[in-house]
């Protein structure tokens, strides 16, 4: 007999959560039961929207009975309380990125998550982006040889405001997360770090000494090494490139088009149109991807989910990362 859809409170309205709200809604195994956010009319719009009842506290969320899930999509700090109380619960969680800025209370919440036997997976969803996801699997089908080296192109198209960076962690928790994660996709165990920053045009990043500009190398126990190249701006769009080197040939992920449609003429050969520039319209297959297989590892099925070690691990590399930028050293790394 088939399951009912998974029933879904969503945490947080906001940038982010509205694109989960919408893959929630298009995912014919899931449904969007609640919403909350302090913000009450943003819970209002997406319920309106795309279901559910609306709230202005996750308190309502957790009343038993009410939801078979939660996706947490609020701010940072609150993501290690509500992935906790969602344990507790014995309700399965998908939290955003990253687990938190401070290590120390990631540590604290591991072994609760480990004994908890409840699924707990984070939104890395660029390991399900479809053209990073068949880069890999043909690499891990052998077309390329054995991986050497990774190249990872990740630029957003425009700074944030400094009101932003100011709480982000900097560039390497905020934004390279991404990249440290999409890079042990890849490489597997990494166990050391090499990264330098720079301010070149952001006054936001220099009034709250962060980087707008970083470079980390990245070296795996394979042996193979993967440089990660990030700007919090480009001018040709949301630049989101890798290429992987093997030993018998290359995979190479280009940028995003806004046109299939290209025109030849005697002046050149081109579609006259820019990269996508946005993130919702960049990744939304990732988003719907991640969703489906979430619900699969909730079902108990097959799934690639990435674990709440993985959001530990990717912070750890980005400790690392600012350490090695800020002293200007090697930093080793054991993942374990
Ligand atoms: N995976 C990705 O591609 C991606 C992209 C953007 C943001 N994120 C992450 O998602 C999280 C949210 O980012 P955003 O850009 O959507 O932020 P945002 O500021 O746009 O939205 C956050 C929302 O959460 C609400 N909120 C605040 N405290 C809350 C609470 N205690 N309970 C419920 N709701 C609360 C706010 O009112 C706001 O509507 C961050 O951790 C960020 O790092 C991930």
């Amino acid at each position: 007999m088939p399951s009912s859809p998974l029933r879904f409170g969503l945490i947080g309205t906001g940038r982010i959560g509205q694109v989960h709200a919408a893959s929630i809604a298009a995912d014919p195994d899931a449904t969007l039961a609640w919403v909350a956010d302090p913000f009450v009319d943003g819970a209002r719009q997406v319920a309106a929207q795309f279901g559910g009842e609306a709230t202005d506290t996750a308190d309502d969320l957790f009343v038993p009975g009410r939801v078979d899930a939660i996706l947490v999509a609020s701010p940072t700090p609150t993501h290690v309380d509500l992935i906790a109380r969602s344990v507790e619960a014995g309700l399965p969680v998908l939290c955003e990125k990253p687990i938190d800025l401070d290590i120390a209370r990631v540590e604290a919440l591991r072994s609760t998550v480990a004994s908890a036997g409840v699924p707990v997976a984070l939104g890395f969803n660029r390991r399900f982006d479809p053209a990073f996801a068949e880069a890999r699997a043909r690499l891990a089908a052998g077309e390329i040889g054995a991986l050497e080296q990774l190249t990872i192109i990740s630029r957003d198209p425009a700074a944030p405001p400094a009101s932003y960076i100011a709480v982000s962690g900097g560039i390497f928790r905020d934004m390279t997360i991404h990249d440290f994660d999409m890079a042990r996709f890849f490489l597997g165990d990494i166990v050391e770090v090499q990264a330098t920053g720079s301010t070149t045009f952001d006054p936001g990043a220099r009034e709250h000494g962060d980087y707008d500009t970083a470079v980390t190398v990245l070296r795996a126990a394979s042996g193979a090494v993967a440089t990660i190249i990030n700007s919090r701006h480009s001018t040709v769009g949301y630049d989101q490139r890798i290429e992987v080197f093997g030993s018998t040939g290359t995979l190479d992920v280009g940028n995003q088009g806004t046109s299939l449609v290209r025109v030849s003429n005697t002046s050149g050969v081109d579609t006259h149109r820019p990269f996508e520039s946005a993130m919702v319209t960049r990744y939304t297959p990732s988003y719907r991807a991640e969703l489906r297989e979430f619900i699969s590892l909730v079902r108990g099925g097959a799934s690639t989910s990435p674990s709440f070690d993985d959001g530990r691990a990717a912070l750890l590399l980005a400790d690392a990362a600012q350490r090695s930028a800020e002293e200007r050293v090697v930093v080793a790394v054991d993942l374990s």
